[in-house]
């Protein structure tokens, strides 16, 4: 089962190489991280200036976060996979069920109007609904890469949005947020993103 996964996942690479494919027919890894880095920095100015009180933080902004920011590089940007992943220990939602269960997660944020109303409300209710929906992103991990950077780019915004600034993850290392992020996979338990994101919410 393992190889009929790895097959799958690895197929949206370059043969032995960490380089998804791509339109631009780029190589080299150092070249096309850097592009991904350029794009993602880009897609924050634009979504930036296109913050509104009228966006709403629904499944299609998700998406639509994914496909334009990294759409002229990959074409399976903003599509959900239909695989199974898994990273470390941690296995992510079932290819089948993404659709569905991504509906939920944001079928539950609706009921609370994407946390809009958190401008004057404290910062600790904030955090803990900021953490407990990055940990159900997380444990969704719908697209076939590129899902932390957009999953964080999606929480920046609403913290934007509600009056601050973009969360600072520096506050921690890359292992220990990894750590939280098993922890959201493995035990459905946000409350070590909880921290994280408490820490690194400033406003603006
Ligand atoms: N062992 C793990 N267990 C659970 N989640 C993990 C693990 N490793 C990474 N992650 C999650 O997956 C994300 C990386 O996914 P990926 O699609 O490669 O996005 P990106 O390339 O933007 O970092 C991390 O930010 C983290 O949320
Ligand atoms: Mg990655």
């Amino acid at each position: 089962m393992a190889s009929k996964y790895k097959s799958q996942t690895s197929s949206i690479y370059l043969k032995n190489s960490d380089v998804p494919k791509n339109k631009l027919g780029i190589e080299g890894s150092e070249q096309i991280h850097e592009l991904e880095r350029e794009l993602l920095e880009e897609a924050y100015d634009v979504f930036y200036d296109e913050l509104d009180e009228n966006t709403v933080f629904d499944e299609n902004y998700f998406i639509a976060l994914h496909k334009r920011t990294f759409g002229d590089l990959y074409d399976w940007a903003g599509v959900y996979r239909d695989f199974n992943m898994s990273k470390g220990e941690s296995r992510f939602c079932q290819g089948a069920y993404i659709q569905s269960s991504s509906q939920k997660i944001f079928s539950e944020l609706e009921k609370e109007n994407y946390l809009k109303e958190y401008e004057f409300k404290s910062k600790k209710e904030f955090a803990q609904k900021l953490a407990y929906y990055k940990c159900e992103l997380i444990a969704l991990h719908p697209f076939s890469e590129l899902n932390g950077r957009i999953t964080r780019l999606f929480f920046d915004m609403i913290a934007l949005y509600n009056g601050y600034k973009y969360i600072n993850y520096a506050t921690v290392t890359p292992a220990e947020y990894i750590d939280a992020a098993i922890e959201c996979v493995v035990y459905a338990d946000s409350e070590k993103m909880e921290k994280i994101i408490f820490n690194g919410l400033k406003k603006a």
